[in-house]
């Protein structure tokens, strides 16, 4: 057979509202335009994110009912921590109430003013949090990430070169370790290849630099690497998954993505001492070392999703779909980073519309657009979000790119959603000449897109 289909049954359903274009229009302005100020019962499709916003399966939610409460030592805790141990290989592990309380409690410990942690593209919060013990987040994108049209294989790999250039540049101690996002989110959804995991691990290792990976999308990267890199057709995604970890000294991770929860993260490494002094910080803001800030039931929905995600089947399914909604526009003439992500289709808003300026913000009117059109909920990244303001002229720069981001989240949408959502960002790109830009008329000083308020020009 060729058809491809979600290899699940549907059990339990949740109506979603279905709205007229005049109500989203009155709808749309009372939000001032940002879509992050829409009540989710307004939109129809919602694809503002992938995390925590997955559909969890009949096994999770038995999980859900035998969870053991217990605050020390409860039985979730240690199958949480057996299914971590597992497949990512570490012998410590400290649940977190999700991925960016892993990286507050990573790098206040390890890291600290002065210091620089390289990335081969950090995730925002991974970012802030480096920033905020007074670190530097330097990006080393490998080159071909650099031209959105090209669909390089591993787009996500670090830039070695410039890795081993920074390494050897530095003085001993300026950099406590170094990261890899797999797979790359900032970078467009796209793997990191196991070649360029082991070329990392290596320069690491020379430098006696730790490396961490942020694993948030570990089983679609380890698909990616089944499907594209030689000598992996015959893996299994757990022992690829096996084989990147043990490249890595630790991870963070967000559950919330490929843990298949809706909550939940960890942080996990081989240094005992180190996580000692990392269990104490825990202990301070999460709470006791066999719970994290999460409850029982939220540690064995994690413990069945983690294994849930590396099924193929799964991971089949989760590809092609997302790769469905990237081929179908970009065959209507759509221009989106390619080849398309694991989690997420990203179009290139300014190409889209070439006649919006980058800080008349060409992302914002296509997510307007999309929701004006099918009450569909995409996110903007480009200089709403990573805009900054020269501090010697106040003048704004713009962001390197004006993308807009459809995420999918998993397990939640069929493929007749999907063709909805083909067919409201082809009738927006056929009358794409038409459309105008916005501006800022309110803002807060930091994490200004998730609150702005915008008007149309
Ligand atoms: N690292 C990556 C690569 C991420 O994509 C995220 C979250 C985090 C860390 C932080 O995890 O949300 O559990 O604290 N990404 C979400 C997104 C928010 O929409 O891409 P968290």
């Amino acid at each position: 057979m060729r058809t491809i289909i979600e290899p699940f049954r549907i059990k339990a359903i949740e109506p979603i509202r279905m709205t007229s274009r005049d109500e989203r229009e009155k709808l749309i302005q009372e939000a001032a335009y940002n879509v992050f100020l829409l009540p989710a019962r307004d939109v129809l499709i919602d694809l503002l994110t992938d995390s925590g916003t997955g559909a969890m399966s009949a096994a999770q939610w038995a999980g859900i009912m035998r969870g053991d409460e217990s605050y020390a030592g409860s039985d979730s805790y240690y199958r949480f921590e057996n299914a971590v141990k597992d497949i990512f290989g570490f012998s410590h592990v400290i649940p977190t109430h999700q991925g960016r309380a892993a990286e507050r409690i990573l790098f206040s410990t390890v890291c600290s003013t002065g210091q620089t942690v390289p990335s081969n593209s950090h995730f925002d919060t991974t970012r802030a949090n480096i920033a905020y013990v007074g670190a530097e987040p330097v990006d080393l994108p490998c080159v071909e990430s650099r031209v959105l049209a090209d669909p390089h294989p591993f787009k996500g790999d670090m830039n070695l070169e410039a890795l081993q250039h920074l390494l050897e540049q530095c003085e001993p101690g300026k950099v406590p370790l170094v990261m890899l996002t797999i797979t790359n989110n900032s970078g467009g959804g796209q793997p990191v290849s196991m070649a360029n995991i082991r070329a990392t691990s290596k320069i690491c290792r020379k430098h006696k630099v730790p490396l961490y990976i942020d694993a948030c999308r570990f089983a679609e990267n380890a698909y990616f690497i089944k499907q594209r890199e030689r000598g992996y057709e015959d893996v299994a995604l757990i022992d690829i998954a096996r084989e990147m970890f043990s490249c890595a000294d630790g991870c963070t991770m967000s559950a919330k993505k490929d843990g298949m929860a809706n909550i939940g993260g960890f942080l996990a490494s081989n240094d005992e001492q180190l996580t000692r002094e990392e269990r104490n910080l825990l202990i301070l803001t999460e709470g006791f070392p066999t719970y994290g800030g999460l409850a029982g039931r939220d540690l064995e929905a994690i413990a069945v999703g983690l294994y849930e995600a590396l099924e193929l089947d799964y991971q089949h399914y989760r590809i092609i779909s997302t790769e469905y909604l990237g081929q179908h526009i970009a065959a209507a003439g759509v221009p989106i980073v390619q080849p398309p992500g694991g989690h997420a289709i990203y179009i290139d808003a300014a190409s889209f519309c070439p006649q919006i300026a980058p800080l008349e913000y060409p992302g914002i009117t296509l997510t307007v657009e999309l929701y004006r059109e099918a009450g569909v909920r995409a996110v903007e990244i480009g200089s709403v979000m990573f805009g900054s303001v020269d501090t010697e002229s106040g003048q704004e720069q713009p962001a390197p790119n004006e993308l807009v981001r459809l995420a999918i989240p998993r397990r939640v949408y069929t493929q007749s959603h999907i063709d909805y959502v083909v067919e409201a960002i082809v009738n927006v790109f056929e009358r794409r000449d038409a459309l105008k830009g916005y501006r800022i008329i309110e803002q807060p000083a930091l994490l200004r897109h998730f609150s702005a308020h915008f008007a149309p020009l």
